[in-house]
């Protein structure tokens, strides 16, 4: 299986619960350092021969089509493939540059589809193929001072239902997840930053706590794994109900 935006944060979660179940891994990122320190500590608990790194940026055709090989390669074909790399920018809408949009969308929807358009021909030919994408809150809600990154979250949903409709022929299911407020250095940036409230933030959440980034792992390998076998589009929130909470008043 691969895993993009393996380095650190839910990429890297993924790809650990993958290694733990017995998978053989091919973690990428385009931070090759962060991703060789990943990859060593991972192969202390999977093994060594389970763990291949391919530094690799998702926003590149060349650099995606290279890493699809690599890992096809070293693997003997490809069944999982996990689009995780992911970037955001804050400002006010009217403020937004318009390169900050296209990096944000080249990399959160662009890279999932480079990388799917990579893999479709390996994923056919495989056993029990399928792809994951991680969407967002932004996917399904209208943030204040995220739109590139909500546009992309969201067109990545519509990514994912049409691969499932064209694909699903060949077997190949495609799904999303919605993770809510997961604790990664993502999420604490926005902490730091101030552009987000931590007792707001839990406030608006049912459940009273972040989620952890093994809340989101386990549901990727069940995503991956026959007692999904006829999920196919569909999009998972994972978010403590933060979604479904119509407390408003
Ligand atoms: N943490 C959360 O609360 C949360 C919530 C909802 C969705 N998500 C989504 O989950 C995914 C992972 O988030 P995270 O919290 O682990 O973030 P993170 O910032 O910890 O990790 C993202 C990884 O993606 C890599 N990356 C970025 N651009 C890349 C590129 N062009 N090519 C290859 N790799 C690239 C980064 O180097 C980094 O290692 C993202 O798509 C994010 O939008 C996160």
């Amino acid at each position: 299986m691969l895993v993009t935006g393996a380095a650190q944060g839910l990429g890297l979660s993924i790809a650990e619960e993958f290694g733990a179940a017995g998978y053989r891994v091919v973690l990428a990122d385009r931070n090759e350092a962060a991703l060789q320190a990943a990859a060593a500590g991972m192969r202390e608990r999977v093994g060594p021969d389970n763990v291949h790194v391919v530094a690799a940026d998702v926003t590149e055709d060349a650099s995606v089509d290279a890493l699809v090989q690599s890992a096809t390669s070293w693997a003997g074909g490809l069944d999982v493939l996990v689009n995780s790399a992911g970037v955001i920018a804050r400002a006010p809408s009217d403020e937004v540059a318009t390169d900050s949009w296209q990096s944000v969308l080249d990399v959160n929807l662009g890279g999932a589809f480079r990388c799917a358009r990579a893999a479709f021909s390996r994923l056919r030919v495989s056993p029990y193929p399928s792809i994951l994408n991680i969407g967002s809150l932004g996917s399904v809600l209208g943030m204040p001072m995220r739109l590139p990154y909500n546009a992309s979250k969201t067109g990545l949903l519509g990514l994912t239902r049409t691969l499932a409709a064209e694909w699903g022929q060949f077997g190949i299911r495609v799904n999303a997840i919605t993770p809510g407020f997961i604790d990664t250095a993502m999420m604490r940036s926005g902490l730091d930053s101030g552009a987000l409230d931590e007792q707001l933030m839990l406030h608006r959440i049912p459940m009273r706590r972040l989620g952890q980034a093994s809340e989101i792992s386990g549901v990727a390998l069940f995503l991956a794994s026959p007692a999904a076998s006829y999920i196919n589009g569909a999009t998972i929130p994972i978010d403590g109900g933060t979604t479904i909470d119509g407390t408003f008043f």
